[in-house]
């Protein structure tokens, strides 16, 4: 089959790879309709995710319909039309009880891996390096999902790929990072990145009933979007990030503040980004910590900072004095996608929300090693990418 595999660093090639099979009793395969390219996928692209491997299949959003399922899968049948999670979750162990699914204690294969990096591993994900399994990614043509009795989000008759599509990860994710910030009737909510993440935490935030969203990013197609859905945007090129958030809220600060960005975060007017990218050059520091930083400053004391934006190692010049003495709470997470999937099913059935309003590009599989270079550098026009094998 075909698939979009990873050689390195700004190297993704539409390759020709062998076809998956079941390898256990309660895996399916499924023949891919739409998949995705995530914020996330960059951070592989620009290999900032140790422990990738030549040839890996890469992709963490998709979906399709069941070709073949294991012995012991009772959940799903041939022809089934599901979207899957990125995080595979066994739905048995004691996190997956508790709703935790991004920390499923067994769907990750290459655990004591994981155990010894961070101390205890998360769940195993599709596409995303050894550390989360080593799993082949769904920009493919077919994939083998494991535990698929339970990773899974069965489509219910007449929605289209398009509406459902990111139900296995950007909108939850937007949504959780929202849910996160325990919103109120008076909160302000502040949120870095225009990105894909960041429009759906703009939705969500507004769906939950903020006040008032405020939406920081420097591309101006991302803040026309940002504001479509409802946010008050800032230009970080143009503006002071500090100024326009203290004047929006009476020189309070925004309650909740939510990191969309990530590990690459860029800003040109500051020193700190500066000594960032410097670490990060020679290795001394692996994430840019930028966007945290300022988060943690401007955020009104007794605040939430809710993190979505991945970071894959070591931070440096955390003001954690500030972060302590404002009393600030912090929650973050790769997303428990199944914990919100069926409210988030229901709100798209009701109208509440239609997903596709976000893609801008669909093209061809084979057009995948292209698209990851335009979505990296924010060409024309370039929001979110499906692709379809
Ligand atoms: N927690 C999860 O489960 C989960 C799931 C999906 C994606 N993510 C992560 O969410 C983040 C965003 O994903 P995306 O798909 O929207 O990616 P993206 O790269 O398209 O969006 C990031 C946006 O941040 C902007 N940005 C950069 N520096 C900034 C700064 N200093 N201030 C404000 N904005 C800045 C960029 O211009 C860009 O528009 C990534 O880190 C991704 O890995 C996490
Ligand atoms: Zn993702
Ligand atoms: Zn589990």
């Amino acid at each position: 089959m075909k698939a979009l595999c990873w050689h390195g660093k700004n190297d993704i090639r539409y390759d020709t790879v062998p076809d998956p099979e079941i390898e256990h009793g309660r895996d399916a395969i499924i023949k891919v309709s739409s998949c995705a390219i995530c914020g996330s996928d960059m951070h592989l692209y620009d290999h900032f995710i140790p422990t990738m491997e030549k040839g890996d299949v890469v992709g963490h959003e998709f979906m399709g319909e069941v070709m073949e399922v294991g012995a012991e899968n009772k959940e799903l049948k041939v022809g089934d039309r599901i979207v899957v999670p990125f995080t595979i979750t066994c739905g048995e162990c004691e996190q997956c009880r508790r709703g935790n699914f991004s920390v499923c204690e067994r769907s990750n294969r290459n655990k004591s891996l994981a155990d010894k990096m961070f101390g205890h591993a998360g769940a195993g994900l599709f596409g995303y390096s050894h550390l989360t399994g080593g799993y082949a990614g769904g920009q493919a043509e077919y994939v083998r999902v494991p535990f698929a009795d339970k990773t899974h989000v069965k489509v219910p008759e007449g929605l289209t790929d398009e509406q459902v599509l990111f139900l296995g990860d950007i909108f939850p994710t937007g949504w959780q990072a929202a849910a996160q910030c325990d919103i109120q009737p008076t909160d302000t909510v502040a949120i870095w990145g225009a990105g894909p993440v960041g429009q759906f935490c703009i939705r969500s935030a507004v769906l939950l009933g903020a006040r008032q969203v405020i939406c920081i990013d420097n591309v101006p197609e991302r803040l026309s979007m940002a504001e479509a859905g409802g946010a008050i945007t800032i230009n970080f090129d143009s503006e002071s990030v500090l100024e326009r958030l203290q004047e929006l809220t009476h020189g309070k600060g925004p309650e909740k503040c939510i990191d969309a960005v990530g590990l690459e975060a860029h800003a040109t007017r500051s020193l700190d980004s500066v000594y960032d990218r410097v670490k990060q050059a020679v290795m001394l520091e692996s994430d840019r910590a930028h966007v945290l930083r300022e988060m943690i400053y401007v955020c009104r004391p007794a605040g939430v900072l809710s993190i979505p934006g991945v970071y894959g190692g070591l931070v440096d010049k955390i003001p954690m004095g500030a972060l302590m003495n404002k009393g600030l709470t912090v929650r973050t997470g790769q997303t428990h996608v199944k914990r919100w999937t069926d409210d988030l099913m229901n709100r798209i059935q009701e109208g509440q929300i239609d997903p596709s309003f976000v893609i801008t590009h669909t093209v061809g599989l084979d057009q995948g090693p292209e698209m990851y270079k335009t979505f990296r550098e924010k060409q024309d026009g370039c929001v979110k990418v499906v692709l379809k094998p």
